[in-house]
Formats: C-alpha cells, sequence, structure tokens
C-alpha cells in the first residue's frame, strides 16, 4: 500500500515537471488529485480496511495529497511568474518599428534622368522588343551575315535559327539599334527619338561585363538641307546632355574616330569633367556617327535624301560613373545594403 502511494506521488511530481501552461497545469491537477484520481479512488478503498490500517494508510494518504497540492501551488507561481516576466518585456509605449518601404531600383532612377534630359531637348522616348529579328538587329543596319562586325556582338540565338528568311530568325537583341530600324520603317523625318531598354550578349561576366544590361540608343533625322542634324549637332547634343547628367558644365566632349557598320563616319564619344572620376582623363561614354545611307535605303527612305545622326550608350556605365560604382554585377545582385544607398 505504502509503494501505491509513493508510486502516485512520483507520477505527479513528474507530469508536474514538463508543465509550461496553467492550462497544463490544470489537467496535470485534475488527473493526480481529481475525483477520478488514483489517490482520490485510493482513498475511498479505505473504508473496506481495518480500523488500524484506516488510520496508517489514512495518514500516508492526506500527507501525500498535502504535499502534492504544496507541489501544484508551487508550481502555479513559476508558471504566472514567467508569464509576467514575459509580459513585462512588452513595453507598450516603446515606439513601433517602421514598415520598410520599397523605392525605384537605381537604374530605373539614372534611366528616369536620362529620359528627362533628352525630353528636355524636344526627343521622343520610345521603347521596343527584346526579340528581334536577325534582319532588323543585324542585316537592316548595314551588318549583313558575312560581315565582320557580327563578330562584335555575341549573340543569343533563339532556338529555330535555321530558317531561311531573315525576318523569321529570331535572337535577343545586341543593341538598342534595331528600333532605329523600325521607327524608320514607320516614320518620315524629320524626328528626334531615344530608346531605352535591355540588350543581351553571350559573354561572360565580370566586373564591367554582364551578359544582360541596358541601352539608350538615340536618333535624330531630317530631309537634308541646311538645318538637318550635323556631326556638330551631335556634338553639342551630346555636350549638354553629360553636362547635365553629371550636373557639371565644365564637361567636355570628344570624338574619336571608330567603326560601327550603321553609321558613316562613326565614332566613339569621350568625355572629360572637372572634378572626381571625371577629371583628368578622357572617358568614352558612348558610340555614334551620321546614319549609313545603306540604313537609310533598308527601310525605305531613297538612298541620298535624309541626314541624321544616332548614338548608343550604356545605362549602366553611366550609372556606375555617376554614383562610383565599381561592379556592375551589384544591379543585379539583389544586396540590399547596396539597393538602398539609392
Ligand atoms: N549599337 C552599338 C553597340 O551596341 C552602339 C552604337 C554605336 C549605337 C554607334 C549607335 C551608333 O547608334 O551610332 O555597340
Amino acid at each position: 500500500m505504502q509503494d501505491t502511494l509513493k508510486k502516485i506521488k512520483e507520477v505527479a511530481l513528474k507530469d508536474l515537471e514538463n508543465l509550461r501552461t496553467l492550462a497544463e497545469l490544470e489537467l496535470a491537477r485534475v488527473k493526480s488529485l481529481g475525483r477520478s484520481s488514483e489517490l482520490s479512488q485510493f482513498l475511498r478503498t479505505l473504508k473496506d480496511r481495518t480500523q488500524e490500517q484506516r488510520k496508517e494508510f489514512g495518514q500516508t494518504a492526506n500527507r501525500v495529497r498535502a504535499e502534492l497540492e504544496e507541489e501544484f501551488e508551487k508550481t502555479k507561481n513559476r508558471l504566472e511568474e514567467v508569464g509576467y516576466a514575459t509580459l513585462e518585456k512588452f513595453d507598450v509605449t516603446a515606439p513601433g518599428l517602421r514598415a520598410r518601404r520599397g523605392h525605384v531600383h537605381p537604374l530605373t532612377q539614372v534611366q528616369e534622368d536620362i529620359n528627362a534630359i533628352f525630353v528636355s531637348m524636344g526627343f521622343r522616348v520610345l521603347e521596343g522588343p527584346e526579340v528581334e529579328t536577325e534582319w532588323t538587329n543585324f542585316d537592316a543596319l548595314n551588318t549583313p551575315a558575312d560581315h565582320p562586325a557580327r563578330g562584335m556582338q555575341d549573340t543569343f540565338w533563339l532556338k529555330d535559327k535555321k530558317s531561311n528568311s531573315k525576318d523569321k530568325n529570331w535572337l535577343m537583341r545586341t543593341h538598342t539599334s534595331p528600333m532605329q530600324v523600325r521607327f524608320m520603317q514607320a516614320h518620315q523625318p524629320p524626328f528626334r527619338m531615344i530608346v531605352p531598354g535591355r540588350v543581351y550578349r553571350n559573354e561572360a561576366t565580370d566586373a564591367t561585363h554582364e551578359f544582360q544590361f541596358h541601352q539608350i540608343e538615340g536618333l535624330m533625322v531630317s530631309r537634308k538641307g541646311e538645318h538637318a542634324p550635323s556631326m556638330a549637332n551631335l556634338k553639342g547634343v551630346m555636350e549638354h546632355f553629360y553636362q547635365r547628367f553629371f550636373r557639371d558644365p565644365e564637361i567636355k566632349v570628344r570624338f574619336n574616330a571608330s567603326y560601327f557598320p550603321f553609321v558613316e563616319p562613326g565614332v566613339e564619344v569621350y568625355i572629360q569633367g572637372s572634378s572626381g572620376k571625371l577629371a583628368g582623363k578622357w572617358l568614352e561614354v558612348a558610340g555614334a556617327g551620321m546614319v549609313h545611307q545603306n540604313v537609310f535605303e533598308q527601310v525605305g527612305y531613297v538612298r541620298g535624301e535624309m541626314q541624321g545622326f544616332a548614338f548608343g550608350m550604356a545605362l549602366e556605365r553611366m550609372a556606375m560613373l555617376k554614383h562610383k560604382i565599381d561592379d556592375i554585377r551589384l544591379f543585379n545582385g539583389g544586396d540590399l545594403r547596396f539597393l538602398q544607398q539609392f
């Protein structure tokens, strides 16, 4: 009999050890001390025992009950204390945490700046398709299949490249220049427009190269004549643009003779500014030139009737120079420590 009581007590104490909440405590209390608990049942059987046994077991049983009740009380106090202690950690008067808001990506910010400057010079802003045909991306831009300049831009071809019709050979555009073709096919000069957009090159990535980046194409064309856009106008537009973009009225523009199939003459545009990264040396910032008559002919204009200039620059390069960013991969890296600086 003493063993039974001892066992009852052990089980009840063991139950108490693992309790975490007051609700669990109440369940344990009913189990150990409630009316159908083993202990209560034991007490009820006492009446069938001898006078002597009743006295002995009765005393022990009541002592166990008293001890258990005390343990339950202690556990209750412990649980309540923990509960209040946790509650006390909430300072209801403390200021809340502000929800973090998203913001415009640095490249988008720079693109919007660029658009605004060109719009102020009367340029329209247009977008074009990223999936292009071989014809618009290369041939119409005076770059036929056997042209060595095809090698300048490693191309992502889309699956059914093996078509024999050039306007069905699909690729990811390697530059924004094909929009020159699309626009001129649909419009007559005079016009001036820029085309911002994503371009793709099938090449390895490093600190200054991504296989996907953005360009801004520019095109200004008129009928040939006294006021048709000239090389000098191109230089003036470039100068004004870079001075405003970098907020440096001291910026000078220099053209270096270069080659792009769709312009003649073609140039690389260099700038030098008065401070920071722009000071002291000439930086290449764009390609440009006078639109090749072959291109005018391809889009359906009469050879020799039109005159204009075109230019192309990389958005990432502009953003990197402006914000002194030294790795192009940061733009798409998704690192908030980088993005939140803008
Ligand atoms: N499309 C050229 C490239 O991706 C850049 C370029 C050069 C665009 C000269 C032009 C231009 O419009 O006249 O490398």
